[in-house]
């Protein structure tokens, strides 16, 4: 942090989706939250000249780089936020953090359990001399959820027996759709189960306090090769794939799942049943969590994002049933500083709490969470579910290292 104007100068790196997503965030939260730190926008970094200086315009970055190795080698930055695909987390994070820059990392935190640990060690290294470091799984930050875990932690469900999460998308249904780099093992780690499967393991690990550990899994890849994306020269078009002489456009091979889908026993006591899935027609972002106890059961579902569901057993039999809870109120997470009841928020917001939290926690110089060793050990229930697909068994989840003290 800058000491004279309390500033926290952010240089985030990829502007896409996530840079969209991270800049609305870094905008907006000094305006709604009162902070102690200022979120100054510094520099935002991409590949394409031309794009990067378009983009740095268009989301409000006062400067742009070619250079993510730049943009961590300058004086005036603070923050590092990794808004890439998860092939470059691991680079850039471990760099970052040793040039003393606190490091805000989209999700999932690698692409490999190896890439995860060494950030992981990397982070815990760095937390000695007062950097921090944080992975973005921002669903967390959506009130409805948050509200979810503090029922469950004041034990208004009792004691948790069940917990069902889906995440169900569509987006790739057409065979035609390309081969874009979240379909590409060696860019996205996996497929459905990395990208959203990790958000639902998050999720529910967040309300429930209960961590994965053992699962049974099996994945699926529907459609097995797609069209090369236009332009993609550097894309490895494997055996098989058309040639510029082909009337059939040239095709490759997808090489991560389409669907994941596992049992698993937490180390809670409770069973669940996880289900990622990009092949769910209709569905578009149906992030759904559900969590049954002896004493009632709470209910969230993405698409009506401003809604919680709680099912009180203890009320007397004639007036059960399950109650909507409009999660809107000043009462509830987060939403004091936005608008007035019933008015409503969205996807982004989830984004302006993360910043919040992160920006919270640096300024009193507090570790912020979830942690790299946290995102770790997602990363480890992920391999876990591969593993067990390929050998049809049970696996324990290798979390040793994940515990270990600082
Ligand atoms: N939290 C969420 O809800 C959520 C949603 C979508 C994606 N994600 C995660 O965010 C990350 C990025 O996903 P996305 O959807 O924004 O992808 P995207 O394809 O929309 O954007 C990726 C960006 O990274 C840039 N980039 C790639 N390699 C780079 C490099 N070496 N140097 C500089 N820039 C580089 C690209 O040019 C692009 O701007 C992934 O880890 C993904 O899993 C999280």
């Amino acid at each position: 942090m800058s000491a004279e104007h309390n500033e926290l100068r952010v240089g985030m790196v990829g502007y896409a989706f996530m840079g969209a997503a991270h800049s609305q965030a870094w905008r907006t939260v000094n305006r709604v939250y009162d902070l102690p730190a200022r979120v100054r926008m510094t520099a935002v970094c991409g590949r394409d000249e031309s794009k990067v200086a378009e983009a740095a315009d268009q989301l409000g970055w006062e400067s742009y780089t070619t250079d993510w190795r730049a943009l961590i080698a300058r004086d005036d930055i603070d923050v590092v936020d990794i808004c890439t695909p998860g092939d470059s987390h691991a680079e850039i994070a471990i760099a970052a953090l040793a040039a003393g820059k606190h490091v805000l990392c989209e999700k999932p935190l690698a692409n490999t359990v190896a890439e995860a640990q060494q950030m992981a060690d990397a982070a815990r290294a760095a937390r000695a001399g007062g950097v921090r470091s944080m992975c973005g799984f921002n669903y967390r930050r959506v009130p409805a959820v948050t509200l979810m875990r503090q029922l469950v932690a004041d034990g208004r469900i009792g004691t948790i027996r069940h917990v069902r999460a889906v995440y169900l998308q569509d987006w790739i249904l057409d065979p035609d759709f390309p081969l874009v780099w979240r379909l590409q093992k060696d860019k996205a780690g996996s497929g459905a189960l990395g990208d959203i499967g990790a958000h639902i393991i998050d999720a529910t690990q967040f309300v429930t306090g209960q961590r994965i550990a053992r699962v049974s899994g099996l994945t699926e890849t529907f459609v097995k090769r797609r069209p090369l994306p236009a332009g993609s020269s550097g894309l490895t078009a494997s055996a098989g794939g058309g040639s510029a002489d082909d009337a059939e456009p040239a095709t490759g091979e997808v090489t991560v799942d389409d669907a994941a889908l596992f049992m698993a026993r937490l180390d809670g006591g409770a069973v669940a049943s996880y289900e990622a899935t990009r092949f769910a027609t209709g569905r578009k972002n149906g992030l759904r969590i559900e969590i049954n106890g002896s004493l009632g059961s709470v209910a969230f579902d993405f698409e009506r994002m401003n809604e919680l569901e709680f099912f009180d057993a203890t009320r007397p039999a004639a007036e059960q049933g399950f109650t909507r809870i409009i999660v809107t109120e000043p009462e509830h997470p987060y939403l004091s500083a936005w608008w007035p009841p019933g008015h409503g928020i969205g996807y982004e917001h989830s984004f302006t709490h993360q910043a919040r939290d992160f920006v919270a926690a640096l300024a009193a110089g507090d570790d912020p969470t979830p942690s790299f060793d946290d995102a770790l050990q997602v990363q480890q229930a992920l391999a876990a579910v591969e593993e067990s697909a390929g050998l049809g068994e049970w696996v324990t989840v290798d979390s040793a290292k994940t515990t270990a003290p600082a």
